[in-house]
């Protein structure tokens, strides 16, 4: 009669959990064959779970278990039954934590075959296509890699629950299947088949729902919520992705920023054993870029930059000059031992900052006695020194500088040659895996323009509040208006965004008038939030943070797709699943949609 797998084949121990202390006795394996190996006539594998695996040796004489070993192929699913024994001498494995012990084989099951691999399940695969790893996610998911990953997720989600839980936050889910909240995205869209022709949109985030939740009492509340965007996507962006999502009410900004540091700190401790210094460096989002050129500067990277506006502004070069007369800027980036650069590799570094949107990347290189470079014929000796002073540069130093109408594109594009330049040289970069380097920042604007829409829309969210210290009304002076907005950045990523909002439904209505938004629409998109603040709303603010890239960051990775179970490719696409895929016409009816498509 054909085995079962019932309790006598269950494993006593996790295969890598095995020791010294079980020789002698009788146990048993359940897992993953790995590494076959037929040495004269004894057969060896290795059996695998997620805590490591452990060998297993098949004798000749142990008959017909040692012909099914002889038939097995890596990643067969099986149970094994022997006693376990210490290793002969010679034969031990150091690289294995149970490297010195070994089952000899007495039963034998085979609890599934696994079909020829599509690759190696061995941890080095990360050589291999990540397509063919998304589509056998399964198979890409039993690497110690992604079992580490994930169960790292898992930790800091179970230190989330409990450092809030201990301090009276509620966790409260708030519904998937809602009304739009604008946070800058286009929204995700689930017809409605007893409502035809109306449309639930998935959260792109749970924002007026906690805001409600203040109004409704729960003073604190967090949720580890799914949110969805349809966004083009990138290494840190997922269409669907987790937010650690918490509001709180009668706070200011100190608040939510001290609980963030004090959870930092307790995190760290917990998952990586290591001390992160608080409190967190707060810095101004204009401070942050004038100087790192980045509203999420990499505080690891040792360059900044540098105003030259003083060395242009009455000199004789006069595409500068006249740029600095416009209200624009003329900025630098010194780089260090620069001078050296071949002229090559100065043009392809122009060409870059080209690429990044500027009309060109003027240079200076102190070689020799001084400052070498096509700008110095135009420029008296005093304005050639003044350069120099700006730019702090020493001997053997290239300084890099753009000119622009536009402060905001001229420090944004020396910004992306500064971490390019900087995580290059080891000298200039210290990306030593313990070096955890956060910070605050703060006080953005309230507003951008977009040149798109020919209009301001909010930078963060048309829920933040304006800054309280604007001498002038956010209204009056849209271009300048601060927010009381600040993002967690860690190693130059964003990690976590939040604000104080508004909880006056007067100032709420002015904002919206800003952006554009009529009465009418507000009432429409908004009008249940704008009716819920008017019954006695506390002043309240909040956070979300991004837990794929907080888990990516902590698991040292570069990719939010190596801290998720089943992730989308950059087209969206699940290629495990095949989804998103076409529907049947009957399901099409039911919901009154028509799909018209493209012809080629
Ligand atoms: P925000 O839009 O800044 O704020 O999002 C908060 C954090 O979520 C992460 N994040 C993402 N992670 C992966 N894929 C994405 N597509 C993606 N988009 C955002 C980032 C980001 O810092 N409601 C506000 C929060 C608040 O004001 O309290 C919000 O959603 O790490």
């Amino acid at each position: 009669m054909a085995q079962i797998f019932d309790k006598t084949w269950q494993r006593t121990k996790l295969c890598g959990t095995f020791d010294e202390s079980d020789a002698g006795q009788e146990v048993r394996a359940n897992g993953w064959v790995r590494a076959r190996r037929d040495l004269g006539g004894i057969i060896f594998i290795e059996i695998w779970d997620w805590t490591g695996c452990i060998q297993v040796v098949f004798n000749p004489e142990a008959g017909e278990i040692h012909e099914l070993a002889s038939k097995l192929r890596n990643e067969f699913c099986v149970a094994v039954k022997g006693k376990m024994r210490i290793r002969p001498e010679g034969t031990e494995n150091p690289e294995l934590k149970t490297g010195n012990i070994e089952i000899v084989a007495s039963d034998f099951l085979v609890l599934s075959k696994a079909k020829p691999l599509p690759f190696e399940v061995g941890d080095n695969t990360d050589t291999v296509d990540e397509n063919i790893r998304l589509k056998y996610r399964y198979l890409d998911m039993r690497r110690e890699k992604m079992q580490k990953n994930l169960r790292t997720r898992a930790k800091i989600n179970a230190f989330t629950r409990n450092f809030l839980g201990e301090r009276n936050f509620v966790e409260l889910e708030t519904p998937m299947l809602t009304k739009a909240t604008p946070e800058g995205a286009r929204d995700y869209l689930v017809p409605s088949r007893v409502n035809q022709g109306c449309f639930y949109a998935l959260p792109q985030s749970p924002q007026l729902f906690k805001q409600i939740l203040m109004i409704s009492g729960f003073d604190r509340y967090y949720q580890i919520a799914r949110c969805f965007r349809d966004e083009d996507l990138r290494a840190d962006r997922q269409p669907e992705f987790t937010q650690i999502d918490i509001e709180m009410s009668y706070i200011v900004e100190d608040d939510i920023m001290n609980l963030v540091e004090g959870y930092m700190k307790g995190l760290f401790k917990e998952i990586l054993n290591t001390d992160i210094p608080t409190p967190f460096i707060r810095m101004p989002y204009w401070e942050a870029m004038d100087r790192y050129g980045s509203d999420k500067p990499d505080l690891r990277v040792k360059l900044e930059l540098c105003d030259l506006a003083d060395a242009f502004r009455d000199s004789g070069f006069e595409p500068f000059r006249k740029i600095l007369e416009g209200g624009g800027v003329v900025r630098g980036l010194r780089l260090p031992g620069g001078a050296s650069m071949s002229r090559k590799e100065i043009m392809d570094l122009e060409a870059r900052a080209i690429k990044l949107g500027t009309s060109g990347l003027a240079n200076f290189l102190y070689k020799g006695d001084g400052l070498k470079g096509p700008l110095v014929k135009f420029l008296k000796p005093e304005e050639v020194d003044k350069v120099r002073e700006l730019g702090n540069m020493q001997p053997d130093d290239a300084l890099f500088i753009v000119a622009n109408e536009s402060r905001q594109k001229a420090c944004e594009i020396l910004g992306t040659l500064r971490l390019e330049l900087g995580r290059a040289r080891a000298d200039l970069f210290d990306n030593s895996p313990d070096n955890w380097r956060f910070l605050w920042v703060t006080k953005f604007p309230l507003f951008e323009w977009s040149a798109e829409e020919k209009r301001w829309a909010a930078m963060h969210h048309p829920f933040t509040s304006p800054a309280l210290d604007n001498d002038t009304p956010f209204d009056e002076d849209p271009a300048n208006a601060l927010a009381r907005a600040y993002d967690c950045v860690l190693n130059g990523n964003e990690v976590g965004g939040g604000s104080i909002r508004i909880h006056d439904p007067d100032v709420q209505a002015r904002l919206f008038k800003c952006l554009g938004i009529t009465p009418e629409e507000a009432k429409r998109r908004f009008g249940f939030f704008l009716d819920a603040l008017s019954y006695g709303t506390p002043p309240h603010g909040g956070i979300a943070f991004g837990v794929d890239r907080l888990v990516m960051l902590m698991c040292g990775g570069s990719s939010i797709r190596d801290v998720i179970a089943f992730p989308k490719t950059q087209k969206a696409q699940c290629l495990m699943s095949g989804a998103p895929d076409e529907v049947e016409q009957e399901r099409l009816d039911e919901l009154a949609i028509q799909v018209v498509k493209e012809e080629d």
